[in-house]
């Protein structure tokens, strides 16, 4: 039998140039499905994601009950079920290799009476459901997983949760927007205290669907609440640019000689912007201009040159606002003179695939040195970095694209064993990539 490969090659390539629009951000896109199917009536999607993720989402929440539609325009229509409620549906709920889907669906869907399984890819399954199923356990929910508490897992609840005051032991958006969207049926209060703020994209988008939330800051986090039973009402949701997907483009350009691009449409909330904070004081040579606002957030277009990169220290306080872009940071930081220490980052370990580990491999076996610690990395940069190795992605999208911005640079061909995965946060990044110039071979579609 003839097997497909699925692979993908980096070559070195040099003075990338031209102008790209980053793709629909994904945290948003999640939230957008699924805020628009718990509202009462239409709600109006542009620059929707369409990454294999959000498909995920959306099937899912077409499941529990939600019309959801995608126009001519490519906008996305949604009926949502307002006071009807989600349903239960007969088959599991598989939500693919997203982790921000299933662990918002399952406290979006554990606010109304339900029975549900849900499941997802090998991926999915091996990562901790239990920062999410306990506290909506607390609230008063039944879940069942042969796995503790992996997936797959059997949510019931009866639609009539007690409210919780809730402090979170991680900084985690994921596990604040769980417990938010649980009590929005709750009569009272629910609260979130986090120590670190993370991604802020659920209260503003609850406020963007009529709802009020309160957020107060407190040392380096904060304490949110929202009082139910809360009736969000459709809207307009515009998606603006993904500064994760962003993030490959730009650290491909700051390491590539001769380069000069330009990246529209980049969302710039600053808890998501520890990236180009960190980039910036490594000597990046980063100008964001052509502030704008979209969809309730300030988004810009980003100016990326070709630099010669310094070592910093990051700040641990730091990693919410860049928790998905420290694979990428690990790139930059093998070109930059000195070291890039890294800490405070355990979390990764816990995503789409062991991240610390991941990011160790691959940058070890393309010549660079590194070092691994319980919770962080540290990188010793230089400007010649060998490549040639051929990375294992560990089915993690992230790990995939890091590896191939790394061949542009180094001084031979770098090659990834599996490309597929990219497509659920980022399917036109070949595209765009070549857009610049960057020379990438992919498997035939
Ligand atoms: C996300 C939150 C982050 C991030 C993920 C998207 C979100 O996870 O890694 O890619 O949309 O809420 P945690 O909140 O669990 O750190």
């Amino acid at each position: 039998m003839k097997t497909m490969y699925n692979g993908a090659k980096a070559i070195p390539s040099t003075g990338l140039r031209g102008v790209i629009t980053a793709p629909g951000d994904k945290s948003i896109s999640h939230r957008a499905i699924i805020f628009g199917a718990l509202a009462q009536g239409e709600t109006q999607v542009t620059g929707l994601l369409r990454g294999d993720d959000i498909m995920s989402t959306i099937d899912a929440m077409r499941a529990l009950g939600a019309k959801i539609t995608e126009n001519d325009d490519q906008s996305w229509t949604i009926t949502g079920r307002g006071k009807d409620g989600l349903i239960s549906p007969t088959d599991p709920i598989d939500c693919g290799n997203a982790g921000t889907g299933v662990r918002l669906i399952m406290g979006a869907a554990s606010a109304y009476e339900l029975d549900t399984e849900f499941t997802g890819d090998a991926s999915l399954r091996s990562r901790p459901m239990g920062r999410v199923l306990d506290p909506l356990r607390k609230m008063g929910i039944e879940a069942d997983s042969q796995t503790g508490d992996k997936l797959p897992a059997r949510i019931k609840s009866s639609g009539n949760l007690k409210p919780l005051d809730y402090t979170s032991p991680h900084a985690s958006a994921q596990v604040k927007s769980a417990v938010l969207l649980a009590g929005l049926k709750s009569e009272g209060t629910t609260t979130v205290r986090e120590s670190r703020l993370s991604r802020d994209h659920t209260e503003n988008m609850l406020r963007a669907f009529g709802a009020t939330v309160n957020a107060r800051p407190k040392d380096d986090g904060q304490i949110v609440s929202i009082t139910g039973p809360v009736n969000l009402t459709g809207t307009r949701v515009n998606v603006p640019g993904d500064p994760s997907s962003a993030a490959f483009a730009i650290v491909a350009a700051l390491i590539t000689p001769g380069s000069d691009i330009c990246i529209e449409n980049v969302m710039m909330n600053p808890t998501r912007t520890g990236l180009f904070e960190t980039l910036a004081e490594m000597g990046g040579d980063i100008r964001a201009d052509n502030f704008r606002k979209s969809g309730g957030e300030v988004i810009a277009d980003l100016h990326v040159r070709h630099s010669m990169l310094r070592g910093v220290t990051v700040p641990p306080q730091r990693a919410p606002a860049m928790i998905d872009e420290y694979p990428i940071l690990a790139v930059a930081a093998a070109f930059a003179r000195g070291t890039t220490i890294m800490d405070g980052i355990e979390e990764l370990r816990v995503k789409e695939s062991d991240r610390i580990s991941a990011t160790v491999e691959l940058l070890r076996r393309n010549g660079v040195d590194i070092t691994e610690s319980a919770g962080g990395m540290r990188v010793r940069g230089g400007t010649d970095i060998v490549g040639g190795a051929e990375v294992k992605t560990y089915h993690d999208h992230r790990i995939a694209m890091s590896a191939l911005i790394l061949g542009l640079a180094a001084q031979n061909p770098v090659t990834i064993d599996d490309a597929s995965m990219i497509a659920t946060s980022f399917p036109s990044f070949f595209e765009l990539m070549e857009t610049i110039g960057a020379k990438i071979e992919r498997p035939a579609a």
